[in-house]
C-alpha cells in the first residue's frame, strides 16, 4: 500500500494533530509543503515518513509535477489529504495527478466558489440566501435590483468575513463597493435576519459518523467589524433542541447534495426568528480557528484522531457521547503595541477553577495580533460546563472581566 500525502502538515498548527492521528491509526503519511522540513513542528515530524519541500505550493502545475516525480522515492501515494481552505483546490488537483480516490477539482469547486455552492444546493430545493453572481460595478447594481435591501456583498472565495458588508440601501452598497474596488468576483446576497450556527461533520462513504453544531455569539459579520467585541463559539451540548432540526436536517441535505463521501465538513447557517433555517456556505473541511478543540472539550474526545480514524476505516471507536457546553471566547486587547496587563484573569480563574480549560492569552509583554487578520486575537479562553445557561454566563463574564490593556 502507498502513502498517504498530506498538503501543508506543519501549517496551521491544528493540521500536526491530523497528521499525528493518521500516523497513529496505521498510515504511512508524508508530506509536502513550502515549509523547510527542520521547520515542521515535532508532532508533524514525527509523525511523517517522508516530506518534500516545495518552493510556492500553490503553483499547483509545479506541484503536482514535483510531486509526481517524488512519489516513487517513497513507495507510492495512493491517498491526498487537505483540511485548510487554501489548499483545498491544489489538493484535489494533486488527485488528479496522481490518479487518488477522492474530490476531483469539479467536485471541490462548488465548496470554494460560493455562487456555485449555491446554485447546486438550489438545484436540491434547499433554502439559500436570493444570491447573485457579479464582477463588475454594473452587474454589482443590477444584482442589487434582483436580490433587494438590505443585502450582503462579499467576495467569491473569501474566508474571515473580509471585505464582506452589509448595505441597507443604495447609499451603503455605493460605499461598499469603493471600499471592494480590488475585489475581482463577488456574490451579491439577500441578508438573513437570524442567529448563526454551525454544522459540522465528519463523514465516512458519504455516512455522517459525527456530527456537532456551535453557536457564533454574535453573528461572525458583526464580531468582526466591533474591536470592542469578545467573540464567542460556542459548541452545544444537546443537539436534539428544536431550533437545531432545521439546521441539522438542512446539513445532511446540503452534504447529499455536493455528494460529499469523506472527511471534515464546516456548514454554517442561519436560524431566522420563524425557526427556518438558511444556509449559509460550507467547506470541505474542518472549521479553522481552534474549533475541533471546542468539539473535542464537547465529548472529551480527539476528534483529530477521530477524522483520521474515521476517514482509514469507517468507524470512530471513540466514545462521542456529547457532556459538555463549550465556549470558545477571543479577546482583544484595549490600545495599540505590546500587552502591559491583563486584569480579571485571577478572579475569574478562582471562581470558575476546573471550568476553565484552556487560557491561551498573549501573555505579558507580548505584541498585541492584528484583530482584523486573526480570528483568535489576543488569545483566547475555553470554558465548559454541563449547563448551558451556566456556560454562556462565564462565557459572558470573560468577555466583560478580563481585559488585555496594550500600549
Ligand atoms: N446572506 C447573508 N445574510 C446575513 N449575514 C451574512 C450573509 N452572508 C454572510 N453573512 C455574514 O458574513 C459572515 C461572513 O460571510 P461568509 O461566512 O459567507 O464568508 P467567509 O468570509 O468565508 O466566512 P468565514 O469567516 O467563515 O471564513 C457570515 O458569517 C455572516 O455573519
Ligand atoms: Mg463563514
Amino acid at each position: 500500500m502507498g502513502a498517504c500525502l498530506f498538503v501543508s502538515p506543519g501549517y496551521p498548527t491544528e493540521m500536526n494533530f491530523f497528521v499525528r492521528g493518521l500516523a497513529a491509526c496505521g498510515v504511512k503519511v508524508v508530506g509536502v509543503g513550502d515549509q523547510p522540513a527542520q521547520a515542521l513542528p515535532e508532532i508533524a515530524r514525527r509523525a511523517l515518513s517522508g516530506y518534500l519541500q516545495v518552493e510556492n505550493l500553490w503553483d499547483e502545475a509545479a506541484t503536482a509535477e514535483a510531486v509526481r516525480r517524488w512519489a516513487p522515492s517513497v513507495g507510492g501515494i495512493d491517498r491526498v489529504e487537505v483540511l485548510w481552505e487554501p489548499g483545498m483546490i491544489l489538493g484535489a488537483r494533486l488527485r488528479e495527478a496522481l490518479g487518488c480516490p477522492g474530490m476531483t477539482v469539479e467536485q471541490t469547486l462548488p465548496f470554494r466558489d460560493k455562487e456555485r455552492m449555491k446554485q447546486v444546493i438550489d438545484a436540491a430545493g434547499l433554502r439559500t440566501p436570493r444570491h447573485r453572481r457579479a464582477s463588475s460595478e454594473a452587474e454589482v447594481w443590477a444584482a442589487a435590483e434582483a436580490v433587494g435591501y438590505p443585502l450582503i456583498v462579499k467576495p467569491i472565495a473569501g474566508a474571515g468575513s473580509a471585505d464582506t458588508y452589509r448595505c441597507a440601501d443604495r447609499q451603503e452598497l455605493a460605499d461598499a463597493l469603493l471600499r471592494t474596488r480590488h475585489v475581482k468576483e463577488c456574490s451579491v446576497e439577500e441578508f438573513i435576519e437570524g442567529e448563526e450556527f454551525t454544522f459540522d461533520t465528519v463523514c465516512s462513504g458519504g455516512r455522517i459518523l459525527f456530527h456537532n453544531c456551535s453557536w457564533y455569539r454574535p453573528k461572525p459579520l458583526v464580531a468582526r467589524t466591533n474591536e470592542w467585541i469578545s467573540p464567542q463559539t460556542v459548541g452545544l451540548k444537546d443537539l436534539t433542541v428544536p431550533p437545531l432540526q432545521p439546521g441539522i436536517e438542512l446539513g445532511r441535505k446540503v452534504l447529499a447534495a455536493l455528494g460529499f463521501r469523506d472527511g471534515f465538513t464546516h456548514m454554517e447557517w442561519f436560524l431566522t426568528p420563524k425557526g427556518e433555517a438558511v444556509f449559509g456556505e460550507i467547506g470541505g473541511r474542518p472549521p479553522g480557528a481552534r474549533s475541533v478543540d471546542i468539539m473535542n472539550f464537547v465529548c472529551d474526545a480527539d476528534l483529530f484522531q477521530g477524522w483520521a480514524e474515521g476517514t482509514t476505516h469507517g468507524r470512530i471507536s471513540q466514545d462521542l457521547t456529547r457532556r459538555y457546553n463549550v465556549a470558545h471566547i477571543c479577546k482583544r486587547a484595549q490600545g495599540q503595541g505590546v500587552i502591559r496587563r491583563i486584569e480579571g484573569i485571577d478572579r475569574i480563574q478562582r471562581h470558575f477553577g476546573g471550568w476553565l480549560v484552556v487560557n491561551e492569552l498573549l501573555p505579558v509583554g507580548a505584541h498585541r495580533r492584528d484583530w482584523k487578520q486573526t480570528l483568535l486575537s489576543d488569545g483566547f479562553l475555553i470554558v465548559r460546563h454541563p449547563e448551558l445557561s451556566t456556560c454562556l454566563a462565564m462565557a459572558d463574564r470573560i468577555a466583560s472581566e478580563v481585559q488585555l490593556h496594550a500600549s
